[in-house]
């Protein structure tokens, strides 16, 4: 295991497998080759040095022993948890997301011919709103989903424009490629994690499972690659290592970890990606302007799944977006700004 010891960052490790999280060790086992990279922007990064993501599983059970203080401070701080995981019901009059993306959308449709986008978690209440609104702007659609017979009580049915296909992202890439396969000519990624008693389960799916997608489209010669994240992967580089969110969402299977670990992936595979960390989703319509930052800016706030569904397909269609992370939320007293404008904010890294 390598690790490059970073100065009063608030994670450690070592060879003797310590994990610390806020001054406390949090787990033993966590056979995860941590690396302490430095953060272009704040403290520091936990980031993957193994080239092999079939790890063993890092989070246990010494986690939740371990965390008194931890969830001591998230009862106190649920309200702001619920702010960042779920909705707030402020409406803003006349707001008005779709954007000037037609022109683009045109464009590319014309550029990719009969291919298809691939939207894996196309059951998922981000990505059917993906899916209905790239059939809706004309695309073709490959969405993948776990249940067939689930699919079609929530996906539109008999539309020739959209083919719907098993894909289990935790069944290996191999399956993967043939659910993709050569008639697709990017991925869209929006699958998460459901939650359950697995504490292993986020790390199969949110890590393991998004790998998997991208091994798959770079067997394919896939390219383009748009993942739905989520702000506050990187907490702990951000000083937000006792943020309520950051705790609760890894304190129950390292879930924002994992995502940052997928993350790295994608950012080393040579693919064309767009990452889109979003805040807290709700499922009403947009109550505010979107507000794009880039990554490791936000750490709360809110957006309507309908505007990051709009977000990726506006990503998949603007070359400014490429090979980007970006972080939004929605604020009702934000200025409205197109797409263009917001993408070509975001500087490379
Ligand atoms: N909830 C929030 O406030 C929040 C905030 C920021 C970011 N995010 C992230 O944003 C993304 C979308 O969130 P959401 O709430 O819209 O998601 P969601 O409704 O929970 O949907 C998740 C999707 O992932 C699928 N999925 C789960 N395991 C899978 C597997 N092994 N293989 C293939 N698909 C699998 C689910 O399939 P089934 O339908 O078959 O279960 C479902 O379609 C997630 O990555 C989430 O972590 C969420």
């Amino acid at each position: 295991m390598k690790l490059q010891s970073h100065s009063h960052s608030a994670m450690a490790c070592n060879d003797s497998r310590l994990f610390r999280l806020g001054g406390q060790e949090i787990s033993r086992n966590p056979p995860l080759p941590l690396t302490l990279r430095k953060s272009p922007r704040r403290l520091c990064t936990v980031q993957c040095s193994h080239s092999n993501h079939s790890l063993p599983y890092p989070p246990s059970l010494s986690i939740i022993k371990s965390t008194s203080k931890v969830f001591s401070a998230i009862s106190n701080s649920l309200p702001n948890i619920m702010s960042f995981l779920t909705s707030d019901s402020t409406k803003m009059e006349g707001s008005d997301f779709t954007e000037e993306v037609t022109e683009a959308t045109e464009i590319y449709i014309n550029a990719i011919g009969k291919k298809k986008i691939f939207v894996a978690g196309a059951t998922g209440s981000t990505g059917k709103r993906i899916v209905e609104r790239l059939l809706a702007k004309g695309f073709r659609v490959k969405a993948g989903v776990r249940d067939l017979d689930k699919a079609k009580t929530i996906l539109p049915q008999d539309n020739p424009a959209l083919q719907i296909v098993k894909a289990d992202v935790t069944e290996g890439s191999a399956k993967l490629a043939d659910a993709i396969s050569d008639d697709s000519e990017a991925v869209i990624c929006a699958t998460g994690c459901r939650s359950g008693w697995d504490l292993y389960a986020p790390w199969k799916v949110d890590n393991l499972g998004t790998v998997n997608l991208v091994d798959a489209c770079r067997k394919l010669g896939v390219k383009r690659f748009i993942l739905v994240s989520s702000l506050l992967v990187n907490g702990a580089a951000m000083g937000q290592i006792l943020n309520p969110a950051y705790i609760f969402l890894n304190v129950f299977g390292l879930t924002l970890i994992a995502k940052l670990r997928a993350e790295d992936y994608i950012r080393e595979s040579g693919m064309n990606y767009t990452i889109i960390r979003p805040g807290g989703l709700r499922n009403e319509p947009p109550t505010g302007n979107l507000v794009m930052e880039p990554e490791d800016t936000l750490y709360e706030g809110t957006i309507s799944r309908d505007q990051v569904a709009e977000v990726a397909i506006a990503a998949l269609v603007r070359p400014q977006a490429s090979y980007k992370v970006v972080e939004i939320v929605a604020r009702a007293d934000a200025p409205k700004r197109s797409y263009g404008d917001l993408f070509s904010s975001i500087t490379q890294r």
